[in-house]
């Protein structure tokens, strides 16, 4: 699966290191080679040994190590990877990549590479939470940094809550996704990334994610703050029940899960388009962000400070993908909306439902101070013909999960 691709694996200073082993052994276990540096904090976790030895390769500690300067030096290392993963990143790590700072091997690798970065964070709950994290992660996501995890669960301080560094085997599923890697269903299997069988085995499932760009012109656009989350956990759920899963998305800052078909898109009409073509399907889960309007008089050229006045944006409103999906001759069995809404959560989301025309609606409150659009976390409300269930507050995983599990009944049933 990941045959000749090579990692640059930075292992932090946290208390997770010791999962960025076994991280190591999956790596070189799918194919990958892997270039480890471990930071000084990491040193205290694990062994620059051990590291080396599951590596098979030597380990780089110091940016100003002379020999490797004169033989490679830290631009080209940092260069020569595919893909360049942090992981246990610790809120120090983020803070360093979110202010450009650069005093160190690792922070000078991240600084002067041109590949993608993904960073699995792991660090106490509080931590996490704080809000110079917040504001770190929407920089290093701004930034185009890719994420994943962390997740819930009790922490090595004693704490509950999320911070604990994703699995050694999500992070390689978000290695393949980051590195757009083929998928191998046997390699898969065997990581236990993608079950062969299922309820859903069988099965085509579709699911958009992701929030749609709209041009102004060459280098602007119009977007929204959508993290592509909860589709990319959403398709994961799918994968893991056995579906094949088409994964319309477009330019989400969590990478789309290994072991599904990644169709990416920028704009809302190709993410129609992509949709469309990704017919018949049994089941469809409409989870993008996608933009309402676009740009109409988007310009050829970029749009320049020329003395000629302000620009003046004239907007077109979008093709609705899930209503036209919804009323399609291709029509899935079962379609899957959500409705993102401010207030009066149910009573616009039931609104919603008929006027798609899908059968069911996840509502949720997406108003700033919820912190869900963008955030690990979702509470949301299971519209249907039938009424209104409430879900509690759970991780985008878990959410994830249960509505899998729903439309794996669902389609079982043949209702
Ligand atoms: N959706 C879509 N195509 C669009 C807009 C929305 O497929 N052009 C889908 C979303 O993926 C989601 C559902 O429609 O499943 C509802 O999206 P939401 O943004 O909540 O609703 P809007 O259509 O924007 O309606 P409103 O502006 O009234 O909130």
């Amino acid at each position: 699966m990941l045959a000749n691709r090579r990692i640059l694996l930075i292992i932090g200073g946290g208390i997770a290191a010791y999962k960025s082993l076994e991280l190591i052994r999956l790596l070189r276990g799918a194919g990958a080679a892997v270039v480890p540096v471990l930071t000084r904090a990491g040193e205290q976790f694990v062994t620059p040994l051990s590291v080396a030895a599951l590596a098979g390769t030597p380990l780089h500690r110091d940016l100003f190590d002379l020999t490797t300067e004169a033989e490679m030096g830290h631009i080209q290392l940092s260069r020569a990877a595919d893909l360049v993963v942090v992981a246990p990143c610790t809120a120090d790590m983020m803070a360093k990549m979110a202010g450009g700072h650069a005093d160190d091997l690792a922070s000078t690798l991240l600084m002067a590479t041109d590949k993608r970065v993904l960073i699995a964070p792991a660090m106490n709950v509080r931590m996490w939470q704080h809000p110079a994290t917040r504001r770190n992660l929407a920089t290093l996501a701004d930034d185009g940094v890719l994420t994943v995890g962390p997740d819930h669960g009790d922490m090595a301080c004693g704490e509950h809550g999320p911070g604990r560094m994703a699995e050694p085997r999500a992070i390689m599923d978000a290695i393949a996704g980051a590195l757009g890697a083929g998928i191998d269903a046997a390699t898969l299997g065997e990581s236990g990334a993608a079950p062969v069988e299922g309820p859903l085995a069988g099965r085509h499932v579709l699911v958009t994610s992701g929030p749609t760009h709209e041009p102004i012109d060459p280098v602007r656009y119009i977007a929204n703050r959508s993290s592509g989350a909860q589709g990319a956990a959403i398709a994961a759920a799918l994968r893991d029940l056995g579906a094949r899963v088409s994964f319309v998305t477009g330019p989400a800052t969590v990478p789309p899960p290994a072991g599904v078909q990644v169709v990416a898109v920028q704009t809302a009409r190709e993410m129609l388009a992509a949709v469309k073509a990704a017919l018949p399907a049994d089941a469809a889960v409409f989870c993008a962000a996608v933009a309402d309007w676009r740009v109409a008089n988007e310009a050829g050229q970029k749009l320049k400070k020329d003395g000629a006045g302000l620009p003046v944006l004239e907007f077109a409103e979008n093709p609705d993908i899930l209503a036209t999906i919804a009323a399609h001759e291709n029509r899935p069995a079962l379609v899957v909306g959500f409705a993102a809404e401010t207030n009066d959560v149910i009573a616009h989301a039931t609104a919603k439902r008929a006027r798609k025309g899908c059968d069911w609606i996840l509502a949720n409150d997406v108003s700033p101070g919820t912190g869900i659009m963008g955030g690990a976390e979702n509470a949301v409300h299971l519209v249907t013909a039938d009424g209104v269930e409430d879900w509690p507050r759970l991780p985008k995983e878990q959410v994830a999960q249960r509505l899998a599990a729903r439309i794996a009944a669902r389609l079982g049933s043949g209702a």
